[in-house]
């Protein structure tokens, strides 16, 4: 996508052939800077503070957090000393590891002398495909937008609502949950976003909004807890949102506060739908409920606040009651049940097994 009219990804190799440069994701949306990452460390280091973040990106960073590791040092030490180190920066996305296990595989078999060049073509290779597996579920998304935008008067607006920031910038390109929204714009559907907030850490005011901005779609911030108001007076038509892990029955954890919106539109009757690439599911997960590993941040998320000054520095400060303490769960589990479907690079389906295995059937138990 394109920032000032010039293309970007998220994440790309260097001339050198063996740096990557990402987009430094905590400098949005007040400063645009990028960060070269030389060693697993660094990747690790990035993943941790959310320079870059979404569940495929940290996954893309991670393949190459483990191809520099192999460059440095190619032994089966090395391969599980850095797979270790980069699996345990976060725990909810399984892209992560999934990531970690494609490059693993990729290189295991080989002599140490061919390694780090095998683990280099597969994280390559992986980002390659998370562009083209985001474009289908654009093309697949865009379905249901059309399909809203039909029952709808003609040329009225359709309004989604999307949580946290599955865009672009938590993918290598296009994005899950907006990459339909991308597509239905630039084919002239009129749209609206409502854009959640995202507490504590604003994923939605800086960087949903950043996105949508850049790109010229009609969007609007509104404090996490406005969207049960907003369903209810009709204000929205379809929730959009994507997700760090799908259980095999179809539960899905995502950034805090994506099960209190699935609530909200059960009981409104709003469509609540989870963009995902395959790279998402964790098929050895039965059911996500009190099973996905969720994530739980610093305190200090909840009681500081980051914000640009009006001589435009950047300043954090404290919001809270000095000395209360503060919980900070990154993520939540929606229940397959609450949720109206999935939309992935093979098509949309219920969210269920029986609807997961019509989209994936080389995963039923033979
Ligand atoms: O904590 P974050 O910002 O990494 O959380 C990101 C999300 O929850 C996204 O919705 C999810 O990773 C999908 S990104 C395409």
């Amino acid at each position: 996508m394109k920032i000032g009219g010039t293309p970007y990804r998220t994440i790309w190799p260097n001339a050198d052939g063996w740096s990557v440069t990402v987009i430094d994701q905590t400098a949005l949306p007040h400063r645009f800077e990028t960060m070269t990452l030389q060693s697993a460390e660094d990747c690790a280091q990035a993943i941790r503070a959310m320079v870059v973040r979404g569940a495929p990106l940290i996954g893309a960073t991670a393949a190459y957090g483990l191809a520099m590791a192999l460059r440095a040092d190619p032994s089966d030490a090395s391969l599980a000393a850095a797979s270790a180190l980069l699996a345990e920066t976060r725990p909810t996305a399984i892209n992560l590891r999934w990531a970690l296990g494609e490059v693993a595989a990729a290189v295991r078999d080989l002599p140490p002398s061919a390694r780090a060049a095998a683990a280099y073509a597969r994280a390559a290779k992986l980002c390659e495909d998370d562009v083209e597996t985001c474009r289908r579920i654009g093309e697949n998304g865009l379905k249901l937008i059309e399909a809203a935008a039909g029952v709808k008067e003609a040329g009225a607006t359709v309004n989604i609502l999307t949580h946290c920031n599955a865009g672009w910038l938590g993918c290598v390109d296009w994005g899950t949950a907006l990459a339909p929204i991308y597509m239905a714009h630039d084919k002239g559907l009129k749209l609206h976003v409502w854009v959640d907030e995202t507490r504590p850490r604003n994923q939605g005011a800086s960087l949903t909004a950043f996105e949508l901005g850049a790109h010229g779609v009609p969007h609007t911030i509104v404090a996490d807890n406005a969207g049960g108001h907003l369903m209810q007076a009709g204000l929205v038509d379809l929730c959009i949102v994507g997700t760090d892990r799908v259980t095999a029955n179809g539960d899905v954890a995502n950034k805090i506060g994506t099960y209190l919106k699935a609530l909200a539109a059960k009981d409104n009757g709003v469509p609540f739908h989870v963009a995902l690439p395959y790279s998402t599911i964790d098929w050895s997960m039965k059911a996500g409920v009190g099973a996905i590993p969720i994530e739980e941040r610093s305190a200090d998320e909840v009681l500081k606040m980051t914000g640009r000054l009006p001589d435009g520095s950047l300043a954090t400060v404290e919001i809270a009651a000095p000395g209360s303490p503060a919980a900070n769960p990154g993520f939540d589990v929606t229940p397959a049940r609450l949720v109206t479907g999935f939309i992935t690079e093979r098509g949309n389906a219920p969210a269920s097994e029986a609807g997961l295995l019509t989209l994936y059937p080389e995963r039923r138990a033979s």
